[in-house]
Formats: C-alpha cells, structure tokens, sequence
C-alpha cells in the first residue's frame, strides 16, 4: 500500500510510502483522499500527522508523469481538501519537502520539522510553476520577498529558515513522529494557510529581487511565469490567483521548455547507468591529490567538503603553502556561502606534503600538474613506486593523452581521468575519461567518487578533449572563421548572449587568457593539417602581448575594466581578411548561432560515431554542466531554442 493509516490513540497517522522519493504519483494521491476520508469519518480520529516514510517526505509530483495526460484526482484538490478537513492535520517534515511535497505540507495545518530538512519549491528548474497552490499559499506564510527567491529562484530553505520566517511551526529535536504526534495532541481547530492574509505587500526591494531574478533567467519562461504568480498571489483573492496559477502550471507543461528541462533531468540521472559502474568498487576515503594550483585545490576542496581526507603534494615546501593557502580560501569562501557550518573540521581532514611517500595509505591519487605529458608521465611514474598496488590513479588532463600517461604504469588498468571543471568545488561535473585499459572496477570507483562528490559523472572516450573541450574547439574554430568572414567579437558575443550563453566566446578568452591555447597551437602547428582553414587572427593579438583582460587588451580594449571594441582588433581582422581574399558579408544574430551551433552539432556527431559519448543526452548534460549551455534548451544537441 502506498498510504496506510495507524493510530496512537485519537491521533490517526498517515504514512506515505512510495520509494524512491514519494513523489505524489496517482496512487499516492488517492491513497491521500481515501486516508481523508477515512479519517473524516472515524469519530475515534481527533487529528492526523501526515507523514513519509524512507528517506525522505514527498521529493515532488512524479515527473515521469508530466508527459501523460493528468488523471484525477489532481495535487491541487488533494491539498484542496486536506486544507478543508475539519479536524487538525500536522505534517512531519524529513529529508526533501520539495514542490508537490511542500504544497501538500502547506494545506496540512501545522508543520513539524527535522532540523536537517530543505523546503522548496524547485518547478521553476523544471520550465514549471508550482501547480497545486504553492505560489498562493508560501507568500500566506513566508515575507513576499522570501516567497518570491523560493518559487521563481527555485531554490530551497533549511528547515531552521522556514521556522523563522514562518513555514515551520516546530523543529523536531530527534523523534519526528513523537513530537508530531504531541503536537497533533495539543492542535484545537484547524488553521487554514488559504485564510491568512498575505504576509506583506509588494514593495521596492520585492521588484528588485524580481528584476534580479528576471535578469538571471536568461530566456527561460518559467522564471516570469513565476515571478508573475507571485504578483498575482499578492494582489488578487485567492481563488482568482489559484485558477490563474493552474492555468499558467498547465501551458508550461507542455512547452518545448519543460519538455526540455525533464529530458535533461532524467539525463542528469542516467549518465551512470553503465554496467561498468554497477560493479564493486574501491575505497575512495582517503584520496591524495599532486598539485595545489587552481584544480588541485579546487579538487581537494571538492573532496574535503564531501568528507573525504585529503593529502595535497606539491613540488617544495613554498609550493605547498601556497596551494594549502589556496585550499584555505576555497573552505572560508563554502563557509561563508553556508555550505559547512565550521572549517575546522574539514581542514583537519587536509595536510600537505612534498614527498609522494606521504601518500602510501591513499585509496586514490588525482594528478592536478601543469598539462604537459612528460610532467605527468613522471609523476604517474613516482606514484607507481610508493602507492598501494590497488590504489586508483587518477589524471585531471584537461587534453593529453591519457593512454600514454596510464602506460607509465606497471598496471595501466588503475589508471582513469577525471577530468574536473573549474572551480572545482562547485562545477557539478565530472567527466570521467576511459583509456583502454581501464578495468572495471576503477569504472565502478570512479562513478562512486563522483557520486560521493555530489558531482553529475560522465562517461568519456580517450580523444583531445574528450567530450566538452573537443566541442568546445570546434566551436571556438568557428567563431574565429565568423570572424574572418564578416562578422566583428562584439556581433558574434552579443549572439551568444542573446542564445542565452553566460558570456560570449571571445569575452570568455579575454577572461581567462590567450596565451595558454597559443601555446598549445604553436606546439601542433607542425602536424596541423595543411588543408585545413585556419585563421590566425588569434596568433597575432598573442604576438602582440594581447593576452586578454591579465594584459589589459585582447579581443577587446578595456576601459575600467569594461571591454570595448579595438580599432586595432578590427585592423587585424580587416587585414586577415584580405590576405585571404574574403569579401566580408553581414550576418544576423541568428545566422552567427546558426553556424556555431552546427560546428558544434557536427563534431558532437562525430564524437558519437567514434564512441567518445555514449550518447547525445550525455553530450547535453556535459555542455549544459561544463560549458554554461541554457538549461532550458535541454543542451545543444536536442535545442528548441
Ligand atoms: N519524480 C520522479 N522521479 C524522481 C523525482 C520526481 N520528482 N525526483 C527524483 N526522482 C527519481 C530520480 O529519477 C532517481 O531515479 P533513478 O534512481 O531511477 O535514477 C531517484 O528518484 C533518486 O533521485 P536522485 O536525484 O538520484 O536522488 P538524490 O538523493 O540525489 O536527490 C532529490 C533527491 C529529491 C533532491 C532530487 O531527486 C530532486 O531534486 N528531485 C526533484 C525535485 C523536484 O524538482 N520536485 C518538483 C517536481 S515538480
Ligand atoms: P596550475 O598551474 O594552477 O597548477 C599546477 C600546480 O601543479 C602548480 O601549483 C605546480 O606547483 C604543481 N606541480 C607541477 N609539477 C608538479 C609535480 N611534479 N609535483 C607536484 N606538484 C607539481 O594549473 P591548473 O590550472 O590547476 O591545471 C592543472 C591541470 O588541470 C592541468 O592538467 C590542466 O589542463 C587541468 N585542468 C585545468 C582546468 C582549469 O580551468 N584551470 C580545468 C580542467 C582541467
């Protein structure tokens, strides 16, 4: 039975039981209004807890359910009439009390909660808008202001939030249920969320947290959709903003947006299931990370943060110091951001050393060194002499060849890359990059890891570049041909922009320096090609010392900071165009997109048929993940937009 009714005395206490995450399927809804019902008619019934059981209270409405047609009885009338029973009912509140979850909890009359509990309303992630009350309810119990971050931020609120600003009625010290019970015990009428006036009304600092919200959206409609709703909730009765809210919920559904959003969201969740990751896996608790630069602290934070123990080598004392200061801030900025309460303890899980002795009883090593093959080469070698035969050793190669690094080894099967994105504490991927030899069973630790990590893995081919930054090249190498055919780095960055991008390809390398891909041009200049375009328009702003922002000229001139166009750029440009006798045509926004966009679809199929992804959903999920691609398209690949 997915909901089931037991008593303790007057107080009946309704258990919802649908793994993994009780997601209010059919069956759960009318497990609800048949437990109502019941409840409705036992005179022995007083009040009611409402409560979830496993790991968490309801996670949402079943996604898998928004591509059918809705069958009845539908979230809304089951929180309708949860909200209208005349005797009181108090949920108990553990783990996620996301979306469907939290508004089932709101049209409960009391609310009692484990500290550890998050509460959200996350639909607009999905392209959705809460559907069954939630936008007229929260601002009912919660400040407009804090309603507003919630439903058209989408992000979610500790339990200990929600007691303060109003959501919660009671924390729960350590038994969820007694203390539910107690308070079901003590509850007299039942205090309706539908009846209370809203908390607040609109005011200065609501509209530019709106406008703010707004601004990040970025083309996805469900974030006006939201912010809209939350309008309506404060200024309509809410019966009027109730139908408006459906209506809005129902139209969303089934944009190409929300269709999007879902595929993305059962993507994100699939890339592991491989059978190569099923296996048994290694130990992974102590983990040792070489080099303390801007990954190998970025990587050691991501570990440390996760609970993990972390040894950091470096190549001398100075050295080491600096990556331990690097790694210090990395810890202070996630205290600041609420991420741990205390540094302490996560630091007292780190040390650094300058002898790869130090690392004999790690369970996996990761290499963060400078990316030149014969630097790592040798420290696969040193690993190879001092680290327990089944210790895993990992490479954060962001191109090399990982078959020649693995093959240092007396065993090249321990060998995997992992190849992290920076900051590397916070970028949610991982993609985990397969040389031939690998066995399984560091497949299958590799995938712990990146779980364990709280990261979204994803299975990767040995190419350059593996999945994203292979794409990424091929793109990039249109823009520069966009260039050279007529269009100038502002057009072809306003059109990124415009897609929806963070920032635009030639932007983006001012930020993070030219000079580390010219390098890396000079050194395959020998075997590039020859009938292969290439435009060098690159080449010369480096000969020129135009790094980018760190020289303060690249693509752009830059005047407090602020890019704008170069006459010298344009000169450049207006001289590689002649030299190779190209008439310069103009080109829409959309004629800009159009030809980057089908770069990059072309090398993604041919990252397909050499077997590098193992499919286009993983593609999806690594450019959305890595690379700041909008999630509302559902990634590049499968665009709507
Ligand atoms: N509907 C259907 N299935 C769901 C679901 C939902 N709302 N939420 C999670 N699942 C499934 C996942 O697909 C996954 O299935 P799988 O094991 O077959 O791959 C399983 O539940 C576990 O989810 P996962 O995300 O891997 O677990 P987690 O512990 O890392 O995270 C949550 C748990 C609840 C935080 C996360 O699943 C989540 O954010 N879910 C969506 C919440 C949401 O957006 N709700 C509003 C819906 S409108
Ligand atoms: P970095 O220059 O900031 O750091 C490299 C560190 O390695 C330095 O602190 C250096 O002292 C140390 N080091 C060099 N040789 C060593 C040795 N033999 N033993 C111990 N320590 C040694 O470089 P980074 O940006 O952190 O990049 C490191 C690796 O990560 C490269 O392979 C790079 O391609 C890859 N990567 C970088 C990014 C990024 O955005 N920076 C993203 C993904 C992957």
């Amino acid at each position: 039975m997915t909901v089931t009714i037991t008593s303790q005395g007057d107080v009946a206490i309704v258990t919802i039981d649908n793994p993994p995450v009780n997601a209010t399927s059919q069956a759960v809804r009318v497990g609800l209004m048949d437990a109502l019902t019941k409840t409705e008619r036992d005179s022995a019934v007083r009040a009611v807890v409402l409560t979830c059981a496993g790991r968490t209270f309801v996670a949402g409405a079943d996604v898998k359910e928004f591509d059918t047609e809705p069958v009845p009885p539908h979230l809304p009338d089951v929180v309708a009439a949860i909200e209208a029973a005349t005797k009181p009912w108090v949920a108990a509140l553990h783990g996620h009390v996301l979306g469907g979850g939290l508004e089932l909890a709101m049209g409960c009359h009391w609310r009692v909660a484990m500290p550890q509990a998050r509460l959200g309303l996350p639909e607009v992630t999905l392209g959705l808008i809460p559907g069954a009350g939630g936008t007229v309810r929260l601002p009912r119990l919660v400040p407009p202001q804090t309603a507003l971050k919630m439903i058209a931020g989408g992000k979610p609120i500790t339990a200990e939030a929600g007691l303060k600003f109003g959501l919660i009625d009671a924390l729960a010290e350590d038994d969820l249920r007694q203390t539910a019970i107690q308070f079901a015990k003590a509850a007299q009428e039942p205090r309706r969320s539908l009846s209370k006036p809203v908390t607040g009304a609109r005011d200065e600092n609501f509209a530019k947290v709106a406008a703010q919200l707004a601004a990040k959206a970025r083309g996805q409609q469900s974030v006006t959709a939201a912010i809209a709703a939350v309008e309506r909730a404060i200024d309509m009765a809410p019966e009027q903003a109730l139908a408006a809210e459906r209506t809005t919920f129902l139209g969303l559904k089934a944009s190409p947006q929300a269709k999007a959003l879902r595929r993305l969201f059962f993507a994100e969740r699939a890339t592991l299931n491989d059978p190569r990751c099923k296996g048994p896996a290694r130990p992974i608790d102590r983990v040792g990370v070489i080099g303390g630069g801007t990954m190998g602290a970025g990587i050691a934070a991501a570990c440390l943060l996760r609970g993990l123990t972390v040894t950091m080598v470096e190549r001398n004392a100075e050295s080491a110091a600096a990556g331990a200061a690097r790694l210090h801030a990395v810890v202070e900025s996630s205290a600041k951001r609420g991420i741990i309460v205390d540094t302490r303890p996560v630091l007292d899980r780190f040390e650094t050393a300058t002898d790869y002795a130090a690392l004999a009883d790690r369970d996996l090593v990761i290499e963060a060194v400078f990316e030149d093959i014969d630097v790592k080469c040798d420290v696969f070698r040193q690993l190879d002499a001092v680290l327990r035969p089944d210790a895993v050793i990992a490479t954060n190669t962001s191109y090399l060849d990982i078959n020649t690094i693995a093959a240092t080894l007396r065993d090249p099967s321990r060998a995997i890359g992992l190849h992290f994105f920076s900051p590397a504490h916070i970028m949610k991927l991982l993609e985990i990059a397969l040389p031939d030899q690998v066995s399984d069973d560091v497949v299958a630790t590799a995938a712990k890891l990146a779980k364990r990590l709280g990261k979204i893995g994803v299975l990767a081919g040995i190419c350059d570049g593996f999945i994203g930054n292979r794409i990424m090249s091929a793109y990039r190498r249109e823009a520069d041909y966009l260039l050279e055919d007529g269009a100038s780095p502002t057009q072809v960055d306003d059109a990124m922009r415009a897609y929806g991008l963070p920032m635009g390809v030639f932007e983006m390398q001012d930020l993070a320096g030219l000079d580390i891909a010219w390098a890396m041009r000079k050194r395959r200049a020998a075997t590039r090609d020859p009938t292969e375009r290439y435009v060098d328009i690159a080449d010369q702003l480096c000969a020129l010392g135009r790094f980018g922002q760190k020289t303060g000229k690249g693509w752009y001139d830059y005047d407090n900071g602020m890019p704008v166009p170069s006459k010298k750029v344009d000169e450049i440009i207006a001289k590689a165009r002649s030299s190779a006798k190209i008439t310069p045509r103009r080109f829409t926004a959309d004629d800009i997109m159009e030809r980057i966009l089908a770069a990059l679809r072309s090398e993604a199929a041919a990252v397909l048929a050499e077997g590098i992804a193992r499919s286009a959903d993983d593609i999806n999920v690594v450019m959305v993940n890595g690379y700041g691609f909008p999630r509302w398209t559902g990634g590049p690949i499968t665009s709507s937009g």
